[in-house]
């Protein structure tokens, strides 16, 4: 069974009743359930934290456990350069994935430092970017 490990940043564990107009009113949780009914075959192990260090270590920890990743940083996108290493020090697979489309909105949004260590990035397909990076992972890897 191929594992993938999803990672969500700080405030998302308020998917759901955050900002619904931007992040929409459906909770991470239920997203998930639907993720591990849509790919039965697939460990889907989940992580969220509001740590910086706490994600790093967890990226660290993915090292020989999981085949690829899914990795929305929220803010720390926008920010952290060492989530960037950690992206480029693990050797795996990571897709990025924001909910609301970042290029559209305020000018600090739209600079990631993940980008260009990510293999791709999925923005503004609200939850639907899990789903295509998870399907994305488990074909491509
Ligand atoms: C986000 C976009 C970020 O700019 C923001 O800070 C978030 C969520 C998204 O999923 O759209 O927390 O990553």
């Amino acid at each position: 069974m191929s594992s993938i490990a999803i990672i969500n940043g700080p405030n998302l564990n308020l998917l759901g009743t955050r900002e619904p107009d931007i992040y929409g009113s459906r909770s991470f949780d239920d997203h998930l359930l639907q993720l591990r009914a849509k790919f039965p075959d697939v460990e889907i192990l989940y992580f969220q934290s509001n740590v910086e260090g706490e994600l790093i270590n967890y990226l660290h920890g993915c090292i020989g456990m999981v085949s690829g990743v899914v990795l929305n940083a929220g803010a720390y996108t926008h920010t952290s350069i060492a989530i960037a290493d950690a992206v480029a020090a693990i050797g795996l697979p990571v897709v990025e994935v924001h909910v609301s489309n970042v290029l559209a909105r305020e000018d600090y949004r739209k600079t990631s430092f993940l980008s260009a260590k990510c293999v791709g990035s999925i923005s503004g397909l609200g939850l639907e970017g899990y789903t295509l990076a998870m399907r994305y992972l488990v074909g491509g890897c």
